[in-house]
């Protein structure tokens, strides 16, 4: 073979390579019929999910909050944010009535890579112990009125199946976490566990999901907001439903009539989603088989991941990198996100950014820039493809919310709030998405379907729910 190698001219390497690249952007192709289509199946699916349990692959988990934030929230309030690569803590005092976020406070930390798949027990213990480290540096802007327990919003990013706002079993994990002894658990007693060994007098009194908390962070702020999107190391969505359109719902009617659904779209599938035989391979030998399909090709722990891939394949068959395949473009995960961000986004003429990082973090010194293109051309189609489906979603659960017609001409405002490093940091990718979903909606609707970044409002938003469902009154009289 190292003969073959050799021999092969370098515009024979070259036509391989563009032959590659050419049949992977087809299988890659999401022209506007086909994400129509998908945001039809999305729609058919929540339904279905709604209908009954295990109706669907979308499990439209029901979050026991029928009430958001009114801004009335008052009170000095934690919350506890684990989901991704980082976890957060966060105090916040609230002032009630007009009074607003009064101060706030946050740390972030990174979970070491052995506790997400170690045992249940070592991830709360380490997460208690951060928790009560940071409860003890409370200083005077903070005020807990005498007498009173702290209280916790856990913000908890996994598919949970919930039995009140403040209880709930992890159904199964996604996003690299993989402890099998947590699975069935109600992980609210396990936090609860953890931090009474800390010696810490603290409460839970909700339980979110990030998308959850997402949505109340957002409608704390802007009254118009329906939806919360996350795009992140992980996608999902939820929204505010009509508590009589979940018939899987037996419990009594809310007053609010409202009921906040977490969708877990991040294991959609639908047969109108484009796949190709990297994706496959990449969910073959990922630690979920099977699952999270729709999050495996648009979230930011999957898209670097992909790009590796197929840049593996084309540096083996068209010697993309010389004769041999550098042995780092072998090591699974090693290109993340942000560097195919960084790749993407590198305007300089002889692309010094995707050179130093192809040297940097996968060995590969000297590259031309031919090469270099290639790797920026394979950013874009996964990039693109990634941001379009998502946007197929938002558009399937607008269309599911009634907001993708206008109502007698009248306009009304939908504001879907969106957060998760994706989106935050990969522009190429949420400009793509942005202008994708316009297209989706029209010209007209589009001016009345808002996407408004907030920023940490998983956090806020389970404090926020934290206070209304404290066991004090955590809210002034309206
Ligand atoms: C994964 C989780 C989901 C979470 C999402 C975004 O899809 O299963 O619960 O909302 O990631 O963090």
């Amino acid at each position: 073979a190292l003969v073959v190698r050799h021999r092969m001219r370098s515009s024979g390497r070259w036509a391989t390579a563009m032959a590659i690249i050419k049949e992977f952007e087809e299988k890659c192709a999401t022209p506007i019929g086909k994400l129509k289509q998908v945001a039809d199946a999305m729609t058919v699916e929540m339904h279905a999910g709604l209908a009954s349990e295990g109706g669907s692959k979308l499990k439209m988990l029901i979050s026991y909050v029928d009430n958001l934030p009114t801004g009335n929230e008052k009170g000095l309030y934690y919350a506890l944010d684990l989901g991704g690569t980082n976890f957060r803590v966060l105090r916040v005092q609230l002032g009630g009535k007009d009074g607003g976020i009064i101060n706030q406070e946050f740390a972030e930390l990174s979970i070491p890579s052995d506790l997400m798949i170690g045992t249940s027990e070592a991830l709360f213990d380490y997460i208690a112990a951060e928790l009560a480290k940071f409860v003890a540096q409370e200083g005077q802007d903070f005020q807990l009125p005498p007498g009173r327990q702290r209280e916790l919003g856990f913000t908890f990013s996994f598919p949970v199946m919930q039995s009140s706002i403040d209880s709930g079993t992890l159904i199964r994990w996604t996003k690299g976490f993989s402890i099998d002894d947590a699975v069935g658990q109600d992980v609210v007693a396990e936090l609860t566990r953890a931090v009474e060994k800390q010696g810490l007098d603290m409460r839970v009194s909700a339980l979110v999901n990030d998308t959850v908390g997402t949505l109340a962070g957002g409608r704390y702020t802007n009254k118009d907001v329906v939806a919360a999107v996350i795009l992140g190391t992980g996608t999902n969505a939820a929204y505010v439903e009509r508590a009589h359109a979940i018939p899987k719902w037996h419990g009594l009617l809310p007053k609010s009539g409202e009921m906040v659904i977490n969708m877990e779209w991040g294991n959609f599938r639908s047969s109108h989603i484009p796949l190709t035989e990297y994706d496959h391979s990449l969910d073959t030998e990922s630690l979920n088989p099977g699952e999270q399909i729709f999050e495996k090709i648009i979230s930011g722990m999957y898209l670097g991941e992909i790009v590796r891939r197929v840049l593996c394949r084309i540096a083996e068959e068209a010697f993309l990198f010389g004769d041999t395949v550098p042995p780092k473009l072998k090591v699974p995960f090693i290109l993340r996100t942000p560097h195919m961000s960084a790749m993407h986004h590198d305007t300089s003429s002889d692309l010094k950014v995707v050179g130093s990082i192809l040297k940097d973090i996968l060995e590969i010194s000297n590259t031309s820039l031919k090469a270099r293109k290639v790797v920026v051309q394979l950013c874009n189609i996964v990039s693109t493809r990634g941001a379009r489906l998502s946007a197929a979603g938002i558009f399937g659960l607008i269309k599911k919310l009634g907001r993708d017609t206008l109502k007698d001409g009248e306009k009304q405002r939908t504001v879907v709030a969106l957060d998760g490093g994706l989106y935050e940091h990969y522009l190429e990718y949420s400009k793509c998405m942005e202008n994708t979903l316009k297209e989706l909606l029209g010209q007209e609707v589009s001016e009345s379907v808002i996407i408004e970044h907030s920023n940490d409002g998983s956090g806020i938003g389970a404090a926020l729910l934290a206070a209304s469902h404290s066991q004090y009154l955590g809210v002034d009289e309206s």
